[in-house]
């Protein structure tokens, strides 16, 4: 049998959620079960204001917009994340600045900050890769000193913490995935944590194509009208539906991968040393999301041989981002071999192993045998 590197099946009561949403007069977005998932998020992480989009790809565009990010405008974001990170800045007609990333967790390096800031600089984008988080206390010190604000790109770290806060509460505002890779999914979503309450009413205009039709579905004005710039970013009450029903699953979901990742590790690790192989790395101040299982081989031979060996097996194991100062559009920012070495090491050598919900024992002594048996 083949071991698949995600599953996103179900795991609880989806099917029936989204038999429920269909059956409903309420398909179109904002419905019950948006206003579920809204206040479960809203609960667990104690924020003001979340309100689920299409992906985090949307709720990154959004927190571009609400910031007023401009052509001229200079953001930092580290240089192994996925392209959205920046793009949303970039629409805006931002420049990137690409900072690179600490070889022990792998996020933005926080001590190369302070040098790529700029009378220009608007905005700091961490991203808390494989959901550990970044140095958040330097990071929003850098931040705070030179009034600059911070968004967090939680894609991977949904109730993950750092020093006992949760991953996406730091920043003004945090972008959340439930893309089907996701620890919980909708097959495509996001959302937009909202902890400056100053963002809240114009978040909801943006996110329903410039009007402020969310306060007259709250009766608390008679018409609704075009009121500001905007877009489509709210998601169908179905893929919510099927959200929620991952939601409620939190404690199965968060106890099945915390206990995957276990086992990953405890097998791994006398192997890892052995040869060379770095073991991902998560502060004993992080409690981390749990997100993925990540290897770091000795090089990018290496790496490639492992991930055709274990495709051999049946076994799919993938690499991951590669540098965006180096891709066709970070060239066009200035990038150039070199500016940021971690990074361009570390797309080279790592390896995400299977890793979700419905990962089981046997599929994992499969993956970790198949490993133990990698001809060097
Ligand atoms: C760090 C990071 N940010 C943003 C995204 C985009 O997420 P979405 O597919 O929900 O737009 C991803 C996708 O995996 C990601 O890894």
């Amino acid at each position: 049998m083949p071991v698949d590197f995600n599953s996103p099946l179900p795991v609880g009561k989806e099917r029936e959620y989204v038999l429920q949403a269909l059956e409903s007069s309420h398909i179109s977005g904002d419905g019950p079960f948006t206003k579920k998932c809204h206040a479960l998020l809203q609960q667990w992480l104690s924020v003001p204001r979340v309100l689920l989009t299409t992906s985090c790809t949307h709720a990154l565009d959004m927190s571009a917009l609400l910031l007023g990010v401009q052509p001229g405008d200079e953001v930092i974001v580290p240089d192994f994340t996925f392209v959205s990170t920046v793009n949303a800045f970039v629409l805006r007609g931002a420049k990137p600045v690409f900072v690179d990333i600490r070889p022990d967790t792998l996020n933005l390096d926080e001590s190369k900050i302070a040098d790529a800031v700029t009378p220009r600089t608007k905005v700091i984008i961490p991203v808390h890769y494989a959901g550990v988080g970044c140095e958040m206390d330097s990071i929003m010190e850098i931040a705070g000193d030179r009034k600059l604000r911070v968004v967090e790109d939680n894609a991977h770290g949904l109730l993950a913490r750092y020093r006992g806060k949760y991953l996406g509460t730091f920043g003004s505002l945090a972008a959340q995935s439930f893309h089907e890779t996701k620890n919980f999914s909708s097959g495509e979503g996001g959302a937009l944590i909202i902890n400056d309450p100053s963002f809240e009413e114009r978040a909801e205009i943006l996110r329903e194509k410039g009007t402020n039709r969310s306060r007259f579905f709250r009766g608390q004005i008679d018409k609704y009208t075009w009121v500001d710039i905007g877009s489509s970013y709210l998601p169908s009450d179905i893929l919510a539906a099927y959200l929620y029903g991952q939601l409620e699953q939190r404690e199965a979901i968060q106890g099945h991968r915390r206990n995957a990742w276990h086992v990953y590790q405890a097998g791994l690790k006398d192997w890892a040393a052995q040869h060379d192989v770095q073991m991902p790395f998560v502060p004993d101040y992080c409690e981390q999301a749990y997100h993925m299982f990540y290897l770091l081989m000795p090089n990018l031979d290496l790496r490639q041989r492992l991930i055709s060996h274990l495709r051999e097996h049946g076994i799919h194991a993938v690499f991951h981002y590669l540098p965006l100062h180096l891709s066709d559009m970070g060239r066009r920012f200035g990038g150039r071999p070199g500016d940021c070495p971690v990074t361009e090491r570390v797309s080279d050598q790592l390896i995400r192993l299977p890793f979700h919900n419905l990962l089981t024992g046997d599929e994992q002594e499969q993956v970790i045998e198949a490993i133990q048996d990698f001809p060097f």
